[in-house]
């Protein structure tokens, strides 16, 4: 077996393996397939302020190679989340990062702090700040299409939370120039970033000759996307191996269904990985990722450890 144990800052998880948000909604689905305190962290569906519906249906696409969704960010709000969801994965002993979203930079403020207060907090490991969702009705509240207003979030969340928590700004790569925005949320005070979200597309039903999903846009998520969370993992890492901003843990999410696949994003710069999408067709897929990831570093005679940003070290000289 491999040393899977890896370091994002001042925390220390088991092994880098984790859910990625919204796509195994609080946990107890699936709890039901394999025991979530196997993973590296359980990340939860993105919580706001007050109870949301989201768009209206349809709101999920297939295509053929990964999944457009346009949820809207649907959920309990925080004081629901709080007593039933993180209560329950406290009483598990998961280890938890919270993700969490608002309509403005107060409203992420606010969500942080009920969260901070909560006696159920003692089981969150860090909190993900979503600043990235592509769902939502105004572009403009994309907040990481922006770096001053990315900065501005993650700089309120930071106020209301207890010193040294470990905070992950979540980027879209849907930007002229990532290394910016990440740039802008570490300066602002992230522990590090969580690259990427989905990237916004449209289906149309070729019987219909509309658009599939109610909301027009959604996001795509899956094996499509994977090079492209490569590519954002690689230029952010890059930048930080450079010295052109500062260094500091990244997890990678986008496209995870094998073991192999994981350790590209590993080997690109990443200390953690996600695995989303390819849970709807395969529950146990985290757990698997961790397995078959374990056995390709034992393969390579590497420590998850010796692995983070490898590729950046065996780049072909020209
Ligand atoms: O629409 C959604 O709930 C998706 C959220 C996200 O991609 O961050």
């Amino acid at each position: 077996m491999a040393d899977l144990t890896t370091r994002l800052g001042a925390l220390t998880l088991p092994n880098p393996v984790m859910t990625a948000s919204g796509c195994a909604a609080n946990g107890r689905e699936l709890h039901r397939f394999f025991d979530l305190t196997d993973l590296g962290a359980f990340v939860t569906k993105t919580v706001m302020a007050d109870p949301r519906s989201g768009r209206p249906t349809p709101r999920m696409a297939e295509t053929s190679s990964g999944m457009l969704n346009s949820i809207g960010l649907q959920g309990p709000g925080i004081a629901a989340f709080l007593d039933k969801d993180l209560t329950w994965l406290h009483s598990i002993g998961a280890r938890v990062v919270v993700s969490i979203a608002g309509n403005t930079a107060a409203e992420f403020a606010e969500v942080a702090r009920a969260l901070a207060s909560h006696p159920s907090f003692a089981c969150v490991v860090a909190v993900e700040i979503n600043i990235s969702c592509p769902n939502v009705a105004n572009r403009g509240l994309v907040f990481a299409c922006d770096p001053m207003s990315s900065s501005t979030v993650v700089g309120l969340v930071h106020q209301e939370l207890p010193p040294g928590t470990p905070t992950f700004a979540k980027l879209t790569p849907d930007v002229t120039d990532i290394v910016a925005i990440a740039d802008a949320a570490l300066q602002a005070g992230a522990t590090g970033l969580t690259m990427i979200n989905t990237l916004l597309g449209i289906v149309i039903d070729t019987d219909r000759l509309r658009p599939q999903l109610a909301g027009i846009t959604g996001g795509l998520s899956g094996p499509a996307i994977r090079p492209v969370a490569v590519r954002a993992i690689w230029q952010v890492a890059g930048a930080m191996r450079e010295g052109r901003i500062d260094t500091a843990p990244i997890i990678g999410v986008g496209g995870i269904r094998t073991g192999l696949d994981a350790l590209e994003l590993i080997a690109a710069g990443a200390s953690a990985v996600q695995v989303g999408t390819a849970t709807f067709n395969d529950p146990s897929a985290p757990r698997r990722v961790r397995d078959e990831l374990d056995a390709a570093l034992d393969a390579r005679a590497l420590t998850l450890a010796d692995a983070v940003g490898i590729a950046h070290r065996r780049k072909v000289q020209l």
